[in-house]
């Protein structure tokens, strides 16, 4: 069997194309545009290539983008206080945090001040506690491109094993709940997870969440399964630099129903879920209906 490859590219381009006809709509209909607020403290070049990425796609679907760049030492303090400035700014719906934030900043203590239905990236503990119970929220940006994907592959999820294998906040925590919000029989595996094999082996739906490049091979795979590859992997091979995921694609391929590949899999997801947050925050802030199918 050979998969079918999930293109995440075209899904988020058309995600991204809902987003700004709908912003377009808000703001002819109701006077309305919606912002998002970008918090970067320090100069990781990754973290800045991804904010400047944040703010280009925000301003491309029509929303203001508003980029908040921080010295490398700003202290505790003043973080929480613009933090403050934003949540009480009416022409912000939404605020995110880049991280990793700087040693001497506590991440917890910053992303838990941010007024959780500005919470863009679902992370406020009130926001994991509302997706825990299977209340409205604000869901992670990854996990929910991901959960996309899978409605628009199988249509139902209902009675289907999924195996998420990563126990991360960002990812695979919030990824069993989603599933599990689907009807999906969910197991959370990782690092430490005896016969780790055997466990993904049982999967309709398999979730690569670890971080390790290539990790899972094709013979781990059941045949006809669906493979979500979160892993963005750096890698050095035969002296040219690669960008690998944490499935071994060809291999995995071989075995796999659906596959998404690595880069042009998950990865643009994440800012069109982040585009889409940002409008349903929007909504919910003026009491307007949210956007179809951009949610959980
Ligand atoms: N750093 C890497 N990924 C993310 C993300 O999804 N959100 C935030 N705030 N920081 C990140």
């Amino acid at each position: 069997m050979s998969a079918k490859v999930i293109d995440g590219k075209e899904f988020a381009a058309n995600v991204r194309a809902k987003v700004a006809e709908h912003v377009a709509r808000l703001k002819e209909a109701n006077g309305i545009t919606p912002g998002l607020a970008v918090v970067l403290v320090g100069e990781d070049p990754a973290s800045e290539v991804y904010v400047r990425s944040k703010g280009k796609s925000t301003v491309e679907a029509g929303m203001n983008s508003y980029e908040h760049k921080l010295d490398a030492d700003t202290s505790e303090a003043d973080l929480l206080a613009l933090i403050d400035k934003l949540n009480n700014d009416p022409a912000v719906h939404g605020i995110l945090v880049q991280l990793p934030l700087p040693g001497h900043l506590n991440s917890d203590l910053v992303i838990n001040s941010i007024d959780p239905a500005k919470d863009v990236d679902g992370f406020h503990i009130s926001n994991v506690g509302l997706l825990g119970t299977g209340q409205k929220s604000m869901v992670p940006c990854t996990p929910l491109g991901c959960l996309m994907m899978l409605r628009d592959h199988h249509g139902s999820l209902s009675g289907l094993d999924a195996v998420v294998v990563g126990r991360s906040n960002i990812v695979g925590k919030p990824m069993a709940q989603l599933l599990l919000g689907d009807s999906c029989t969910v197991t959370i595996a990782h690092s430490r997870t005896k016969d780790l094999a055997e466990v993904c082996r049982r999967a309709d739906i398999l979730v690569a969440a670890v971080g390790r490049p290539e990790m899972i091979p094709g013979d781990w795979v059941k045949p006809g399964a669906t493979v979500i590859d979160v892993g963005i992997n750096r890698i050095e091979r035969d002296g040219k630099k690669k960008l690998v995921g944490d499935v071994e694609y060809e291999s995995c391929a071989a075995v796999a129903g659906a596959i998404t590949p690595v880069p042009g899999g998950v990865g643009p997801m994440t800012i069109a879920c982040l585009l889409a947050n940002t409008l349903t925050a929007c909504c919910r802030a003026n009491g307007l209906a949210e956007p179809e199918g951009l949610t959980a």
